[in-house]
């Protein structure tokens, strides 16, 4: 039987978040949603900031995770800061009160019109307050080089740190590993010293950082201090050629409890973090996203059909793979749970899909749930508060699913739906070219 834990909890046999009954949410609006809680999202952001803030460490929140306004507003209301990968990203974040001094943006193929509204909203801006991070994360030669033009247009200097590749091996899914030869992501280690001699003493480019991200759902602490390791071994090599490098960011990727399983809880990584950057004078920058917003969400589902056949019979739903990939796309489960306690009992094994014209468009194969299960019940998948709303789609012209927030007793809807009408309105003009 699945493990629920806060949040998320039965009462009376109905399934709760926080003090709101599901089945009651699901009688107000049409299903799927997701659906989060407040509570967890603001006591997540405190563990966190008791862990690594209390150890000098800066928390820089990875809003790829879930970047939903409300939440972000929260988020920037605790005072953290924001890693961000797109344009897109970064005019959200302002939009939710982060502001540009608090922001680091990463990513490995920003484009020129990307880092030029950076550079202008003041990312990265030398000037100012020095106890906050702000800087271009740059994974290239060829990208540094397009941002020295571009800071130089502008007449700005900026902060920027090299993203290195630190190779080495991590325990996840092979689609998310990105600190091994060959993943697309960062600067060989090699490269490094040349390009901070190269930019020694530029007039609109300061390098002042190294930056690695080995990876997501990282459940054990060794690659951490094997990477970080090697990034120390780098600062001292780079000292000795007279580059002082003060700001180390080490990435985000500790792992969360899918249901069952390992992870790596706020504590144990900061300790690992401050252990291995000790003698490090700098500032030291984390970047977790889903640790902060998985366990906040779930996505509410009801059942089309329950499709008797062999070898098992299917449990279909109104969720499809647009609404959450991440099955389909890194073979992820997500825990399942049925809204009505009661039909938790004598379990069968079912395959359960969404209703898209895809075999691909599967959450689970032979999973236990009540044998009893009809069309009309409702289901929840738990721990899906990242990499879910964030990455849904419109395919099989489907609609963008809303999201609600609950807090104790009240609920409020922080994303409403985009319906078929919506979406074609941007298909009636058609301008020439
Ligand atoms: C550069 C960078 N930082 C931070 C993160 C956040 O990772 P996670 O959500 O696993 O903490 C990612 C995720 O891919 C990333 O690419």
């Amino acid at each position: 039987m699945t493990q629920l834990t806060e949040p998320v909890y039965y009462h009376q046999g109905e399934l709760q978040m926080e003090s709101s009954q599901i089945r009651t949410l699901a009688g107000k609006m049409a299903t799927p949603f997701y659906c989060y809680s407040e509570a967890r999202l603001l006591g997540n952001v405190r563990r966190c900031k008791d862990a690594f803030e209390s150890r000098g460490i800066q928390i820089h929140y990875a809003m790829k995770a879930n970047s939903t306004l409300h939440i972000l507003r929260l988020i920037a209301e605790q005072g953290l800061g924001v890693d961000l990968v797109s344009g897109g990203e970064m005019q959200r974040a302002l939009a939710a009160g982060f502001p540009a001094s608090r922001m680091i943006f990463s990513g490995v193929g920003k484009s020129r019109a990307e880092l030029n509204a950076a550079i202008e909203a003041g990312v990265g801006r030398l000037e100012g307050n020095q106890t906050e991070s702000s800087q271009f994360n740059v994974e290239s030669a060829e990208e540094l080089a397009l941002l020295a033009e571009l800071a130089e247009q502008q007449n700005a200097r900026v902060s920027v740190a090299l993203r290195v590749n630190p190779d080495v091996s991590v325990n996840t899914h092979k689609n998310i590993t990105t600190g091994q030869k060959g993943n697309k992501f960062g600067i060989d280690m090699e490269r490094v010293c040349e390009l901070c001699q190269h930019y020694a003493d530029h007039s609109h480019l300061a390098i002042e950082g190294l930056a690695m991200h080995i990876g997501s759902q990282i459940c054990d602490t060794e690659p951490y201090r094997a990477a970080i390791g090697k990034m120390m071994a780098l600062v001292d090599q780079l000292a000795q050629e007279g580059v002082e490098i003060t700001r180390l960011d080490l990435g985000g990727g500790f792992g969360i409890s899918y249901g069952q399983g390992d992870a790596l809880d706020f504590e144990t990584i900061a300790e690992v973090i401050a252990a291995e950057t000790e003698r490090f004078h700098g500032t030291v920058i984390v970047e977790p996203g889903r640790s902060l917003v998985a366990d906040t969400g779930i996505l509410v589902s009801r059942i089309n059909y329950v499709k008797a056949a062999e070898p098992r019979s299917f449990v279909i739903l109104d969720a499809g793979m647009n609404d959450l990939m991440r099955p389909a796309l890194y073979q992820a489960v997500h825990p399942i749970v049925t809204v009505n306690e009661a039909a938790n009992g004598t379990a069968q094994e079912y395959d359960i899909v969404g209703p898209i014209c895809e075999s691909t468009d599967t959450f689970a194969r032979s999973y236990p749930l009540s044998g009893d299960l009809q069309a009309g019940d409702l289901v929840a998948f738990l721990c899906a508060g990242a990499y879910c709303s964030v990455m849904n789609s419109t395919y099989n012209s489907r609609t963008i699913i809303p999201e609600v927030m609950v807090s104790g007793s009240e609920a409020k809807v922080i994303r409403q739906p985009v319906n078929q009408q919506t979406l074609m309105a941007f298909e009636q003009d058609m301008p020439a070219l």
